[in-house]
């Protein structure tokens, strides 16, 4: 090993990994698969969703792949019973809190993790009216993981604009703008890298929305059209 780099088993497979690397990258070079769902490679890992957890050395608590970095002579495992029960759970808790009818990565997971959608039957789905206040994008947090990647990136991680942030907290916590105003009146400028990076329906472009609404071509036009930031942009210029 030289000084900057690392050696490690991950599932059995020998990896030498840069000084610094997380254990998604050890694994990622070895060939081996782990899930993601807060992790996004156009955002800074936050260990949020805890989906991408590993065994690391049979230690007391699992670890999250993407943010926890290789240790020297570690022995990882990826997938053992620990695991899988842990990310089930997981899967079960999200499943029971959030509408995932149009996450189909997640819903792939909840497939292959054998995730019961029954695990919690006394349990609460988030509820929220879909945001409809502009020409270019609805927002339904009913749909939201809360994986925080849309912040991200109107944030630091790339656009820095800085339109959205949390609002409320424990099973009420919802992305929002800056005193929860209307899109167009906050610094958005309907780059779209949120809707690029939301692993769920939650932001959705309008076009595929209204379509989804059953919209014939001129309503389509009508509320896609691209009008003042500040009009609303509704269909009628509301
Ligand atoms: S709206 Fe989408 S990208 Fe933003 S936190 Fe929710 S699930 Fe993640
Ligand atoms: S993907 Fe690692 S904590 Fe979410």
């Amino acid at each position: 090993m030289t000084d900057d780099r690392i050696n490690l088993t991950i599932d059995g497979r020998e990896v030498s990994a840069p000084k610094g690397a997380t254990l998604l990258d050890a694994a990622e070079q070895a060939g081996v698969d782990i899930p993601v769902i807060c992790y996004h490679e156009a955002t800074s890992p936050n260990g949020l969703c805890r989906i991408c957890v590993v065994d690391v050395d049979d230690g007391r608590v699992l670890q999250p792949a993407c943010v926890a970095e290789c240790q020297a002579d570690a022995k990882v495992e990826t997938r053992n019973e620990r695991v899988e029960r842990s990310r089930r759970t997981i899967l079960e808790m999200l499943n029971a809190s959030v509408n995932l009818d149009q996450a189909p990565e997640i819903q792939q997971m909840m497939a292959e993790y054998e995730a019961n959608q029954a695990r919690f039957p006394g349990a609460r789905l988030r509820e929220a009216e879909v945001i409809d206040d502009n020409p270019f994008y609805v927002r339904d947090y009913e749909q939201c993981v809360l994986c925080w990647r849309c912040v991200q990136v109107c944030a630091e991680d790339a656009q820095f604009t800085f339109a959205l942030t949390l609002k409320n907290r424990g099973h009420e916590t919802s992305v929002a703008t800056a005193f929860d105003i209307g899109i167009t009146d906050s610094p958005c400028v309907f780059c779209g890298q949120c809707v690029g990076v939301c692993p769920t329906g939650a932001l959705k472009p309008k076009v595929e929305w209204g379509m989804e609404q059953g919209w014939d071509e001129d309503e389509l036009r009508r509320s896609t059209r691209r009008r003042g930031k500040r009009s609303g942009g509704n269909a009628d210029g509301a």
